[in-house]
This record gives structure tokens, C-alpha cells and sequence, in this order.
């Protein structure tokens, strides 16, 4: 699959190798050219350009620069977007005394504030729970269970694409609804995040149901 990745930083690193690993075709933008090419050699993608170049290249698009700035920069590619999944795992977070708080208060999404940048984009929230150094497993699988990648997505052509990327590296897609949950998926990471930076380990607060006795 051709992906292109908005941005050069750690997450643009990170997924962007593994899915290089994969064997996708993967240009990675940025608005410094030297960063590009530097993100790009370093994962062995081989293409790098501007983000518009990248925004052009990708059947998917990885939007990964801060939440804050996301709406602006897909805003200003939106031509280039029409019918594209752009996938969006950016936390609109910010630490406050209180622990982590979602910059959009809760009753948006960025995923949502991208779609509305990029009305003609097939936007996906995805791939923002985790730390970006599990995207460095080859594959991320705990206790033998591949990772659960949750979305969230409204178009049928973009879950299929997602789906696809997810699988590639080896992990689950998990499917959770409309782009309308997508603020649910960033509350997550916000709780998650917090607890992590506490010392605890989320996933632990996760289990399966317990089987019951029929007794
Ligand atoms: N780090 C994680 O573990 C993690 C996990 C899940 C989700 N996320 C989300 O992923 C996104 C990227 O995180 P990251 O850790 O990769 O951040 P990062 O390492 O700081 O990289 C951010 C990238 O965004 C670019 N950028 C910033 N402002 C921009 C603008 N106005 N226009 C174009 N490019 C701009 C930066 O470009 P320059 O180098 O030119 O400044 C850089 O390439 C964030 O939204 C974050 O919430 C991160």
C-alpha cells in the first residue's frame, strides 16, 4: 500500500518503519525537508519530500504532528486528501495539575476537527493509545495475544485500509464505531497516559470477564 506520513518526528519514525518492515510503500513529509530525509533513511522508507509531496503519495495518510497544529496542516493539504483514509493518532492532551486534560474538552475529537478540515478525506482515528516504541516490536504481542489496534472510522474503504495496515504489522484491528467515538478513543489514551506516568500499567485494569461458576 502507498502511505504517506505527515510529519518526521517519533511516531512518524515508528510506524513508518514498521510499516516500511512490511513492505509498504512509504514517503514521509515534513515542512523540513532535511528532517524528512533524515526520518526516511533512518527507517529505510524509501521516499521523502514536503508534506504535500507525502499528502500526494499516500493512498493512506499518517497524520502525525501535534493535535494542535493537525487541523491547520490537513486543512491545507485538503485538495490533496478527496477520497484518501487519513488516519489520525494524535492525543489532544495537556498536562495540568489535575493529571492529563483533552484539549477539545471531550464533546469533539480532533479525528473529527481533521474531518472537518478535509470534508471530502475519509478520516480514521487509530494508532494513538499506544507509546510509540511498540510500533518497534516485530511483531507487538504480549503473552503470545497480538496487539488490539482500536479505530474508529466511518467509511467502509477507509476500515478496509486501516484493517489493512493494522494486520501488516502483525496486530488485531479492533473496530469501535463511527468517527463520532473517536473523542471516546482520545479519552483513553488521556486516562491511560496518566496512568502509565503514575507508575501503573493500564492493561491490568482490562481483564477479560471472569468465567463464572455454574455453581
Ligand atoms: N510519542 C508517542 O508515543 C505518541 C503516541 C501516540 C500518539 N502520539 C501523537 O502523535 C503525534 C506526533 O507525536 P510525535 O511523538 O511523533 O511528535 P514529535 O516527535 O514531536 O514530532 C512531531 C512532528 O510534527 C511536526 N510538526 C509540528 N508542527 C507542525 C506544523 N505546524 N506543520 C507541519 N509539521 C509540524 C514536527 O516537525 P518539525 O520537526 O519540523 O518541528 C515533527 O515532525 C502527536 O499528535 C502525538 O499526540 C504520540
Amino acid at each position: 500500500m502507498k502511505i504517506g506520513i505527515l510529519g518526521t518526528g517519533g511516531m512518524a519514525a515508528a510506524l513508518g518503519g514498521a510499516w516500511t518492515a512490511a513492505g509498504h510503500d512509504v514517503a514521509i513529509g515534513g515542512r523540513h525537508q532535511g528532517r524528512a530525509e533524515q526520518t526516511a533513511n533512518r527507517i529505510g522508507a524509501a521516499r521523502h519530500g514536503s508534506l504535500a509531496y507525502a499528502a500526494s503519495h499516500g493512498d493512506v495518510i499518517l497524520v502525525a504532528v501535534p493535535a494542535a497544529e493537525a487541523p491547520q496542516v490537513v486543512g491545507s493539504l485538503a485538495g490533496n486528501l478527496t477520497r484518501r483514509t487519513v488516519i489520525d493518532c494524535t492525543n489532544p492532551v495537556v498536562p495540568t495539575t489535575d493529571g492529563l486534560m483533552l484539549t477539545t474538552g471531550g464533546s469533539t475529537s480532533t479525528a473529527r476537527q481533521l474531518a472537518a478540515a478535509a470534508p471530502d478525506a475519509y478520516v480514521v482515528k487509530a494508532f494513538n493509545l499506544c507509546h510509540m516504541s511498540i510500533w518497534t516490536l516485530r511483531p507487538p504481542t504480549f503473552e503470545g495475544i497480538p496487539l488490539a489496534v482500536p479505530y474508529c472510522a466511518d467509511h467502509p474503504e477507509a476500515s478496509g485500509a486501516t484493517e489493512t495496515l493494522i494486520s501488516s504489522i502483525g496486530c488485531r484491528p479492533a473496530r469501535c464505531g463511527g468517527l463520532a467515538r473517536a473523542a471516546y478513543l482520545e479519552a483513553t489514551a488521556a486516562l491511560a497516559i496518566g496512568l502509565w506516568w503514575a507508575g501503573e500499567q493500564p492493561r491490568t485494569a482490562f481483564p477479560s470477564i471472569a468465567e463464572t461458576s455454574p455453581h
